[in-house]
């Protein structure tokens, strides 16, 4: 089953935009085969989601008054941040009134260089069973950044939170990231269903690595049937850790759908932007494997969207005095913003006294 969205973008224009691509041109055809049907605006709305998740001022981001808080995400109302300082790694989650959905997005890696995290998805071994899954193998590192850290226990804490405060409002619940958070933000998919019992759940993640075997993909797909996979072109991430197709049962092995995002020109003047669902295998093919894969800039950015923070370096935070009555710290220095119900007050706070943490 092969789903095409194509467009024309201005010829007056070389600049590349997604949003006029998807208002002017995006034609939608239907899944027939009984798999939830890919969403080209949600993709839209949830990459913004995601690429705000890497803004490293905390104030901003809890008061959705960000550079990247805006655009299709706008009223988004956060209720938790959660920053591991152990493990360097960022999260928040909030609800979204016009999608009545509660939005989880995490952040992809901060620790060292892109280029050093990349290498290192070569080597990394299927060394945990998934508890409960016969045979389900994953990579114990992107298992444990969501399960054995403070982020799953303060991510559920909010879904909490706010199923309790917004009730019937809330009818989905949407987990988004970007390359490790993408793997992060499957697994959290997949413990909402598994240990929460959460019935409307839907995964979006953008640039993932592969995080398991053949038979935790089965698995996956079974119990989180509505997850977009989304590549970008040449990202090389989507490839790594290797698929052998030769040993299809003993290596790392995606779940489905992907989607595959392409680029293309026609003589550098008229752009395409082409969009192909993929087949329920979770390897199809046709879509990013058929192409080598070496781009990290292809990984960096999705849909026009940058998803990366503005700079690399170790877990840098800024926080300012007036939201800190809104946060703890635990002992180990890792930082949580917790509220309830979202006020307003806060969106009018001044930018004065800004500390570096
Ligand atoms: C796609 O998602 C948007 C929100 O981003 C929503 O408004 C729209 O109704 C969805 N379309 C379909 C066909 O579900
Ligand atoms: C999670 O953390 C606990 C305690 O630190 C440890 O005993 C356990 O082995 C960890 N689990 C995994 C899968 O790493
Ligand atoms: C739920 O939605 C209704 C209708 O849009 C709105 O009036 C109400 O205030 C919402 N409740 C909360 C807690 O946001």
């Amino acid at each position: 089953m092969v789903l095409v969205l194509a467009g024309i973008y201005c010829l007056s224009s070389f600049l590349f935009t997604w949003e006029s691509f998807s208002l002017l041109f995006a034609v939608m055809l239907k899944s027939y085969d009984g798999r939830p049907a890919y969403n080209h605006t949600l993709a839209l709305t949830l990459v913004e989601y995601t690429s705000a998740v890497y803004m490293s001022d905390l104030a901003q981001l809890f008061t959705w008054t960000c550079e990247r808080c805006n655009g299709l995400t706008k009223g988004f109302q956060v209720i938790e941040i959660i920053v591991d300082i152990e493990y360097c790694l960022q999260a928040y989650v909030g609800v979204a009134k016009d999608l009545n959905a509660i939005i989880i997005a995490f952040r992809g890696t901060q620790e060292h260089s892109i280029q050093n995290w990349i290498s290192d998805l070569f080597w990394k071994q299927l060394d945990l069973n998934y508890p409960d899954m016969p045979d389900a193998m994953v990579h114990h590192g992107f298992y444990t950044a969501y399960h054995n850290t403070t982020v799953r226990p303060a991510v559920l804490g909010a879904v909490k939170r706010a199923k309790k405060f917004y009730g019937e409002n809330i009818s989905t619940i949407m987990v988004t990231g970007h390359s490790m958070g993408g793997a992060m933000a499957a697994f959290c998919g997949l413990d909402l269903v598994i240990n929460e019992g959460e019935e409307n759940v839907q995964v979006m993640t953008f640039g993932q690595p592969r995080i398991g075997n053949a038979d935790f993909a089965s698995y996956y797909r079974l119990l989180v049937p509505n997850t977009f996979r989304i590549t970008h072109d040449h990202d090389i991430v989507p490839h790594l850790p290797p698929y052998f197709y030769y040993f299809p049962r003993k290596t790392y092995h995606h779940f489905p759908t992907e989607v595959w995002v392409r680029d293309l020109s026609v003589l550098k003047l008229v752009r395409f932007g082409v969009e192909k669902v993929c087949d329920n295998t979770g390897e199809d093919p046709t879509c990013c494997r058929s192409v080598m894969g070496r781009s990290i800039s292809d990984h960096l950015t999705y849909f026009g969207v940058d998803l990366m923070c503005e700079s690399w370096r170790q877990c840098n935070i800024v926080m300012s005095n007036e939201v800190e009555r809104y946060s703890r710290k635990d002992s180990k220095g890792n930082i949580f913003l917790s509220r309830t119900v979202p006020s307003t007050e806060t969106n009018t706070l001044s930018k004065t006294g800004v500390s570096s943490i």
